[in-house]
């Protein structure tokens, strides 16, 4: 018998190297810490993304721009491990982009991204057709997110990090998905599908502001944060492919989120669909 057809996802966004050092506290403005050796990882919020939803099963191709190095090489190697299609995959002659991230004792992070080659992506020879879910994030051009917007009616859309986004872009997505600041910072009242997540608390889906779901995560171990939101959004990214219903979407994806704070690294602790379900088994 034919296995059925696995639900196809393409992630927009950023791929970066990230350099991570653990430091007791994070810095205040103009102070020094001293902090761990410092680890390289792969990361960008666009290939979190994008390897979470392949973690989960999805079929799984990254649209994104690394410059002609060896760090893009890389990136690219370390998503084709986890079986994500990068023949999208751009080359610019700007250097890979780059986040610099520290992560304290509690997990909690403090990120400053050099988008590089992130900010040379373009649509113009990619085709979306196809994909059940379009996921992208703020780490590529305004004029890319406007044109995805224009371009697919599936778009789930992270508005993270938080940036001007025109009222026509955010109303045309499927789902805008903020956390608390971002959700400060932008209109999204007006929309029929947005979801705010809350870290430790959880999740909302609200609905031309009317709350229609709401989840709280498992309590876990919590190494590292990075990436917590990113596997939030593939998770939900992933059952609204599979037309899943709010409140089971919602459940779902702060429980994956949850499970990828319990080691170090955006993509140190990537949970399966079968590891999520067990959780949610576990906690009903
Ligand atoms: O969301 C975490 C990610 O934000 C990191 O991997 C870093 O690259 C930045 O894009």
């Amino acid at each position: 018998m034919t296995p059925p057809a696995r639900p196809r996802a393409a992630v927009v966004g950023s791929m970066n190297t990230d350099l991570v050092v653990r430091c007791v506290h994070l810095p205040r403005p103009g102070e020094t810490v001293l902090g761990e050796d410092v680890v390289r990882l792969p990361g960008g919020k666009g290939a979190n993304q994008a390897a979470a939803l392949a973690r989960l099963g999805l079929d799984t191709s990254m649209v994104a721009c690394v410059g002609d190095d060896e760090l893009g090489r890389w990136l690219g190697g370390s998503l084709e491990a986890l079986g994500v299609d990068t023949s999208l995959v751009q080359r610019s002659v700007r250097l890979t982009g780059t986040a610099f991230i520290t992560v304290d004792e509690a997990g909690e992070n403090e990120i400053v991204v050099a988008p590089g080659a992130n900010a040379d992506l373009r649509l113009d020879a990619v085709d979306l057709e196809g994909f059940d879910v379009v996921l992208a994030q703020m780490e590529v051009s305004a004029e890319v997110i406007d044109e995805l917007a224009r371009r697919t009616s599936s778009l789930v859309l992270n508005v993270a990090p938080a940036r001007a986004v025109a009222a026509a872009t955010l109303s045309r997505c499927a789902v805008v998905i903020a956390n608390e600041l971002e959700a400060k910072s932008l209109a999204l009242d007006g929309l029929a599908h947005c979801v705010v997540t809350r870290g430790a608390r959880g999740a909302v889906h609200y609905s031309f502001g009317d709350v229609v779901a709401e989840a709280a995560p498992p309590v876990v171990e919590v190494v590292d944060t990075v990436g917590a939101g990113d596997v939030f959004c593939a998770a939900y990214a992933a059952r609204f492919a599979l037309n899943d219903d709010p409140v089971r979407a919602l459940r779902f994806a702060v429980t994956a989120g949850a499970l990828a704070t319990t080691a170090l690294g955006a993509q140190g602790s990537l949970p399966t669909t079968k590891e999520v379900d067990t959780w949610l088994e576990r906690a009903s």
